[in-house]
């Protein structure tokens, strides 16, 4: 796992607030769901949607174009959905956010 500073701790959102950030060549929002902080991609897998103007309910991101729902910790979308987000790790440290990324193979070859 390479884990890659996204935001100083004084930018991390409010709770209820999403902000995009740009981290590893990667558009994410980072999400604080009731003081939890979460990280996920930032477009929607149904259409494009951009989840900055998204919410949190229940547990689940919720996609402002045609309210498709997607759960905080696992990713996965809703019922008949058919699809899922990704969600990275985070880890609050000293210093700020920082957001895991999973190493691929060859990628520890050339690192
Ligand atoms: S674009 Fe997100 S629900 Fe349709």
């Amino acid at each position: 796992m390479k884990w890659i500073k996204a935001l100083q701790k004084n930018q991390i959102p409010g709770s209820g607030d999403i902000k995009t950030v740009e981290v590893n060549g990667k558009q994410l929002c980072i999400i604080n769901n009731e003081n939890k902080i979460i990280a996920t991609q930032s477009s929607c897998p149904h259409a494009g949607g951009h989840f900055s103007g998204g919410w949190c309910k229940n547990g689940n991101l919720i996609c402002p174009i045609h309210r498709y729902a997607y759960h905080l910790e696992t990713g996965r979308g809703a019922e008949g959905q058919g699809d899922y987000i990704n969600i990275y790790p985070t880890d609050l440290r000293e210093d700020g956010l920082y957001v895991g990324f999973e190493e691929s193979w060859w990628s520890k070859l050339w690192n």
